[in-house]
């Protein structure tokens, strides 16, 4: 079974989708981690993304499609960690979906939009691997320092307050039109899990739902 992350900025998709990659093998596809590759080697790609994501707003869909096609390749079960951000995107997801006989289930990140931007602002990430930290609620044994590689964490420029206030903007116009996309009345496709919980309990609900789903553990 594939899963698609579905929240707001800072709703907590990033750090569980380590914990069910470690846990059951999943594999992370991070459309926001890819870009920012892209961008930190200046690719074609990455030039033309760096403005948009700079602002907090979406890279166009023609871009983002060309880059997705191919990363469903592989046969593992996959968490689609920020893809679909649109119906547009979500759309052309269920075609490639329909084309390779896969099927996927929609998790809603629920969370309380007060505590989005202290989450955000306090986030601390290792670019090598998207791993990410936060300087109170998940700190890192030594302050700005990655625990696995020892290596230095940095914190994401469109994490500044002004960008995140676009960023959840953007999230409510576009991105959560997509609840009641996959929570169609006649055929659901959406789970919720409670992502205002501590980050271990987020978890819990995660492994559980994977566990009890019938297709469940990758
Ligand atoms: P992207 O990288 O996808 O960012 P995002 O969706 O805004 O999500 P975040 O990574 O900010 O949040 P998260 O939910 O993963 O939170 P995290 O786990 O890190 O996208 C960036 C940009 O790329 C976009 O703005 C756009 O420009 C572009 N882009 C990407 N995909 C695109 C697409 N499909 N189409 C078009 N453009 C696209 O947690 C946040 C913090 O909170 C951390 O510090 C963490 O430690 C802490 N935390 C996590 N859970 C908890 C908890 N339960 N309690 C307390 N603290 C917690």
């Amino acid at each position: 079974m594939n899963l698609i992350f579905l929240g707001p900025p800072g709703a907590g998709k990033g750090t569980q989708a380590k914990v069910l990659e470690e846990k059951f093998g999943y594999r992370q596809i991070s459309t926001g981690d890819i870009l920012r590759r892209h961008v930190a080697e200046g690719t074609p790609l990455g030039v033309e993304a760096k403005g948009y994501m700079s602002r907090g707003d979406l890279v166009p869909d023609e871009l983002i499609l060309r880059m997705m096609d191919g990363e469903l390749e592989q046969s593992s079960d996959v968490i689609l960690d920020g893809f679909p951000r649109n119906v547009a995107q979500a759309t052309a997801l269920d075609e490639l979906l329909a084309r390779k006989k896969r099927n996927a289930v929609a998790v809603l990140f629920d969370v309380d939009r007060d505590v989005l931007t202290d989450r955000l602002t306090g986030r601390w990430t290792h670019p090598g691997s998207g791993r990410t930290y936060h300087a109170k609620n998940n700190p890192p044994k030594v302050p700005e320092i990655d625990d696995v590689t020892g290596e230095p964490l940095v914190q994401r420029p469109d994490d500044a307050e002004e960008t995140v206030k676009n960023r959840l903007a953007v999230y409510d116009e576009q991105t959560a039109p997509l609840i009641a996309y996959y929570d169609d009345p006649g055929d659901s496709r959406l789970a919720r899990v409670d992502a205002l919980a501590p980050i271990e309990k987020v978890s819990r609900q995660l492994i559980d739902f994977v566990r009890s789903h019938p297709n469940g553990a990758a």
